[in-house]
C-alpha cells in the first residue's frame, strides 16, 4: 500500500491525523502508510474553524510544512456544524489540480519533446509479423514526465494498449519504417517551432523486417518442414536523427542482459546520443512489462573517467524515473 504512489494525500486531513503524523506516530494502517511512503506526501485539512485557529492545529501544520508536506487549502465559509470561516474541505477538482500542481517543474518549459514508444511490427504477409514484447510503458511515462515538465510532446508509438496522457499529441505506427517517417517528420516540426528540440527513443524498433511482404497468406508447404524467410536490417532510427546536420538533443535507451556498462557507453558514442538510460533486462523485476524499473544514466563528459559520467537511478515506479530522467535531461539542456 506505502510503495506504489507518486502522491500521498490525505483527503480530509482531519487535526488528529495531522498531530499524529507530525509526530511521527504510526499504530494504524494510514499512518504507517504514510509514514512506509516514499513519494510527494499532501495533507487536505479540514475541521471546524475555531479548532483550525488552535495554536496546536498551526504549530502541527508548520511542522509538515517545514518538512516538504504540502498543505492544500482549506478554505473557507459555512460548516457542517453551522460556524463559518477557515476549516472547509478544498473541492475535489480543486484537490485533484494541486495534486497534478506537485509536478509541474517547469524544467522543459519551450522544449518540444518528440518520444518514440512501444515496439514495431515487421509484416510478413497480410496476417502475421516479427514483433517483441515491448509494452510502451516507458516510453508513455517519459511523455506524462515531458508534459508536466512543461514541453510540448509529440508521441509516435508502436502498436500497444496504452491510453494517450493528457495533452500530449500520439501519431501511431506500426513498422519501423513507419516509425522513421513520422520521427523525422516530428522532429523537422519540433526543430522549427522550439528553440529546444528533443528527441527519446525509448521504442523497441525491430532489428530486422522481412526483405519481401508476401501479398497473400503464406500456405503451409505440405512437404516443408521448414521455412526461409530472408531479413534486411532496418534503419537505425535514433542514430539517422542524431546524425542531422543541426540535430536535438538526443537521449537513447539500451535494455541489455550482461555487461551494462559497456553495452550503454558503446551505444552513447555509435549513436552519437547525448544521454543513454540504460536497464538490465535480465532481472524480472523491472524492465519489459514491468510497472517498475531501475536505470544507470551515462553522458559525454570530458571531466569525467573515460569521458562518461554516469548516475544511478534506484528502483521505483516508471513514473518516478520517468521523472528523474527529465531532470537529468534538462540538466544537459541548460549546461
Ligand atoms: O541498438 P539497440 O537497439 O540496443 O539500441 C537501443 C536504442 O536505439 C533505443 O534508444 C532504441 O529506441 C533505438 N533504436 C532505434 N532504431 C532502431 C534500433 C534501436 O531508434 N532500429
Amino acid at each position: 500500500l506505502a510503495r506504489w504512489a507518486d502522491l500521498f494525500l490525505v483527503a480530509a486531513a482531519s487535526a488528529d491525523t495531522r498531530a499524529r503524523v507530525a509526530q511521527g506516530i504510526a499504530n494504524e494502517l494510514l499512518t504507517s502508510c504514510w509514514r512506509g511512503a516514499a513519494g510527494e506526501k499532501a495533507v487536505a485539512p479540514a475541521m471546524n474553524q475555531q479548532m483550525w485557529a488552535d495554536a496546536a492545529t498551526q504549530a502541527n501544520l508548520a511542522t509538515l510544512k517545514s518538512r516538504g508536506i504540502a498543505v492544500f487549502g482549506p478554505g473557507s465559509g459555512v460548516q457542517a456544524c453551522g460556524d463559518v470561516g477557515a476549516g472547509r474541505l478544498l473541492e475535489a477538482e480543486q484537490l485533484a489540480d494541486l495534486c497534478a500542481d506537485q509536478f509541474e517543474s517547469g524544467l522543459l518549459s519551450g522544449a518540444h519533446v518528440v518520444i518514440t514508444a512501444g515496439p514495431t511490427r515487421e509484416a510478413l504477409d497480410p496476417v502475421r509479423y516479427l514483433s517483441n514484447h515491448s509494452s510502451g510503458k516507458m516510453g508513455f511515462a517519459l511523455a506524462e514526465a515531458c508534459v508536466e515538465a512543461g514541453a510540448r510532446v509529440t508521441l509516435i508509438a508502436g502498436p500497444v494498449h496504452l491510453p494517450t496522457p493528457a495533452r500530449v499529441q500520439r501519431v501511431d505506427v506500426v513498422s519501423a519504417l513507419d516509425m522513421l517517417a513520422a520521427s523525422e517528420a516530428a522532429v523537422a516540426v519540433a526543430k522549427a517551432g522550439s528553440s529546444q528540440p528533443v528527441f527519446i527513443a525509448t521504442a523497441a524498433v525491430a532489428d530486422y523486417r522481412p526483405a519481401q511482404v508476401a501479398a497473400q497468406k503464406i500456405k503451409k508447404g505440405l512437404k516443408d518442414d521448414t521455412l526461409d524467410i530472408t531479413l534486411v536490417k532496418n534503419p537505425d532510427i535514433v542514430a539517422s536523427i542524431a546524425e542531422q546536420a543541426d540535430k536535438p538533443f538526443v537521449m537513447g535507451f539500451a535494455a541489455e542482459t550482461h555487461a551494462v556498462e559497456a553495452y550503454a557507453c558503446d551505444k552513447l558514442a555509435r549513436k552519437k546520443l547525448d544521454l543513454i538510460a540504460c536497464n538490465d533486462v535480465s532481472r524480472a523485476d523491472i524492465g519489459f512489462q514491468s510497472d517498475d524499473n531501475a536505470m544507470t544514466v551515462f553522458w559525454p563528459d570530458t571531466q569525467a573517467n573515460e569521458g562518461v559520467a554516469r548516475v544511478e537511478l534506484a528502483k521505483a515506479s516508471k513514473a518516478q524515473i520517468a521523472r528523474e530522467l527529465v531532470r537529468l535531461l534538462a540538466a544537459r539542456l541548460t549546461y
